[in-house]
């Protein structure tokens, strides 16, 4: 039973597929990386870490929802679905939905493969009744590698998208992907996903300023994984960590800023900063509970339910498709 019950495949993007990516972003007249460029081993660390401060409350919140309304999100959702999680890290949040959803399988997907061998293994030893079948793969490009297990073809499949992940793509980016969820889980299945919310924007600068510096460290992390990874040359010591709010975008945007003007060598290439250029590494979006649900609609979903905190701080919804 266990060396069927867990499942390991490798879908582990080429480094040639990253080097493409990386060579656009910073040869664009804006300089920009990919935010996935984030989650190397210390880039994940250095993340869990940040949901621990006391300034970034996404991480709590929606734990909050999930621990207060695990019974009626199970409810909603109904028992024995394939539970698909994009982007899962450490599987810490499905944890307070497994026993009260009892899913007949749960497929996680994660870039970061030691990550992701960590806590398949952890959760096939704390929940021996699951089945878990995992894969290394880069969800972004695509959803198409899914492959639901055999003795599953009757389940409806569900997609979870917690920690407002979907935040980090542009909204045109972030409707794509709801459509491609869709056309995953038809006919009968659905999307769990948490969702932030607009609000003070002292509270988010905060979130993305915290006091001990970490989401300093986790924006530079990306200097040093180019220069570890791709043989650059970067000086991390001479870029700085700039987050601020976008209100006209509905937006936290990460930037690295250069001290000064530098020449940095890639992949046989020059690279030319000048004083003050930014490379843009990040946009974190935020939604009121309508907007995100209008977009949902227009992705071919039908609202079910929607959990907030108290503070209005976080929402976690449920969409499902007509049947
Ligand atoms: C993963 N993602 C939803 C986080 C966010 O809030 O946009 C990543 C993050 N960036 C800085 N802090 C956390």
């Amino acid at each position: 039973m266990t060396a069927r019950r867990i499942r390991f495949t490798d879908r582990e993007p080429a480094q040639a597929d990253i080097l493409d990516e990386v060579l656009s972003g910073l040869f664009s007249p804006k300089k920009r990386l990919p935010p996935k460029l984030f989650y190397d081993k210390r880039g994940s660390e250095l993340f869990e870490a940040i949901c621990e401060t006391p300034e970034y409350y996404p991480t709590r919140t929606e734990i909050g929802i999930l621990r207060d309304s695990a019974q009626e999100i199970a409810e909603t959702i109904g028992k024995d679905c394939i539970l698909i999680e994009p982007g899962s890290g450490n599987s810490q949040k499905v944890q307070l939905l497994l026993e009260t959803l009892h899913p007949a399988a749960y497929m996680p997907m994660d870039i970061s493969k030691d990550h992701l061998k960590l806590s398949v293994q952890a959760l096939g030893a704390a929940y021996p009744w699951l089945r878990v079948h995992a894969m290394c793969m880069d969800y972004t490009a695509g959803l198409e590698p899914f492959e639901p297990p055999p003795a599953s073809a009757e389940s409806k499949k569900v997609v979870f998208f917690p920690g407002s992940t979907i935040g980090n793509f542009e909204p045109g980016e972030a409707l794509a992907f709801l459509r491609r969820v869709a056309r995953l889980v038809e006919p009968d299945g659905g999307l769990l996903i948490g969702v932030d919310l607009k609000k003070d924007p002292a509270v988010l600068h905060r979130a993305y300023n915290d006091a001990q510096g970490l989401t300093r460290e986790f924006n530079l992390n990306v200097l040093h994984r180019l220069n570890t990874e791709l043989d650059a040359d970067f000086d991390p010591g001479r870029f700085y960590h700039y987050a601020f709010y976008n209100a006209r975008e509905s937006r936290i945007e990460m930037h690295l800023i250069s001290r000064g003007a530098q020449e940095i060598h890639l992949a046989g290439e020059v690279l030319t900063f000048a004083d003050g250029e930014s490379v843009h590494t990040e946009n974190s979006y935020k939604y009121t509970v309508e907007e995100f649900q209008r977009l949902a609609r227009t992705a071919g979903f039908g609202v079910r339910g929607c959990w907030l905190d108290d503070c209005n701080l976080f929402s976690i919804h449920y969409f499902d498709l007509p049947s």
